[in-house]
């Protein structure tokens, strides 16, 4: 009789880049969905960076038992640019192997994702290459063939909730703000919390304007309201931190503009300037979050353990893609299994600003703006 040699079924959890609120709820989804299928789990620390130090802890229920209500990851993230090198990539199959660990779950964003493609090119690794699945998570939404990224939701509630309160302080003094929000070069979440904040204005880099044209966009917006408004003169101009021009130089030379258009000099209109920055990643993650991050867990781990591989868990691709490409998962009628080459080629083609997705929200952007102003 001969002995079946099996190998271990285990698998390894990491987060990479920037973190997202609502990656810990995927966290924990993933363990709990492993353990109940009778894998064994590995959470790594500082994503590719603690995996090449070999930082790996087993995880289980009890270690995520608390985890989903918390906002940044408990794993830790980092940027790891020697992952770019084949070297630093062989280390960690090695680690992984040495482990016996067959699979590999990276919750993250477009570079992190690169990621786990190039970990598990057979081209590069042959048999060693591990499974991955990838879940996406960054606040940017910068991420094609998912309609959201884990994050993108709290994001938006906490710019939100800026904006309204700024708008209070303005309104009593009759100020222009100028709110910069992160986003990387994608406008989307400027864009959309404009829109949900009731701004004035937005400036986003898809519009592609240029300077002066952006300083006199704002320069009009303010113009408008005073015309309008005997009372409530606030303007809030939410700004993209992809848009090129500073911030600070949007102020001076909106201010410039304001005088040499004959503001009165005794009073003269006030602009401010908040820049939100890190405020925006951080923070409890929203309800919807928390489920996002669930359930794309849910489906990504059984992807994997039932051995699919370079494959990303999507929240409704935002179109009809061909079956090679793209599968509604069985687990969740909202969630789709979708080819990891395809969404970095994709992602490359939207932050590119090209393609069927970023033809559609320039359009829709455009609309937008022109209906925000008036
Ligand atoms: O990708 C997420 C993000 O928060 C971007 O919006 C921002 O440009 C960047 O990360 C900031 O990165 P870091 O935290 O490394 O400064």
């Amino acid at each position: 009789m001969s002995a079946e040699i099996t190998a271990p079924k285990r698998l390894a959890i990491l987060t990479s880049g920037g973190d997202a609120p609502g990656m810990n709820a995927a966290i924990r989804a993933a363990t709990l969905v492993t353990c109940a299928a009778g894998w064994e789990v590995f959470g790594v620390r500082q994503g590719y960076q603690g995996l090449i130090e070999d930082k790996l802890e087993p995880l289980g229920p009890r270690d995520v038992q608390r985890i989903v209500r918390e906002g940044g990851t408990m794993l830790g993230s980092a940027r790891c640019k020697a992952f770019h090198e084949r070297a630093t990539r062989d280390r960690a199959r090695a680690i992984l192997a040495a482990r016996g660990i067959s699979g590999l779950v990276v919750i993250g964003g477009n570079g992190s994702l690169a990621g786990a493609l190039a970990l598990s090119d057979p081209e590069e690794a042959g048999d060693a290459a591990p499974r991955v699945v990838g879940i996406p998570a960054s606040i940017d939404n910068d991420l094609a063939l998912t309609s959201l990224s884990i994050g993108v939701d709290t994001a938006m509630n906490t710019i939100v909730e800026a904006c309204d309160k700024i708008a209070d302080t303005a309104s009593a003094h009759d100020r222009t703000f100028i709110i910069e929000v992160m986003g990387r070069d994608c406008g989307y979440l400027a864009m959309t919390s404009a829109v949900a904040a009731g701004a004035d204005l937005v400036l986003y880099p898809e519009a592609e304007r240029g300077d002066d044209e952006m300083v006199q966009d704002v320069v009009r917006a303010v113009e408008a309201v005073r015309k309008r408004a005997v009372r409530d003169r606030r303007v809030i101009a939410i700004k993209s931190e992809g848009v090129r021009l500073s911030t600070t130089e949007l102020k001076q030379r909106v201010d410039e503009a304001l005088m040499r258009a004959g503001g009165d000099p005794e009073h003269p209109v006030e602009t401010r300037v908040t820049v939100l920055g890190h405020v925006v990643r951080g923070g409890r993650p929203s309800a919807f979050d928390r489920l996002l991050g669930s359930r794309l867990a849910n489906v990504a781990v059984r992807a994997l353990i039932s051995g699919r591989t370079r494959v990303m868990a999507a929240w409704l691709p935002p179109s009809e893609l061909p079956t090679a490409i793209a599968t509604r998962s069985s687990d969740d009628p909202y969630c789709f299994v979708v080819d990891l080459p395809a969404v970095l080629r994709a992602t490359e083609e939207l932050l590119e600003g090209e393609g069927a997705l970023a033809n559609w929200r320039k359009a829709v952007f455009m609309q937008l703006d022109a209906v925000l102003s008036l």
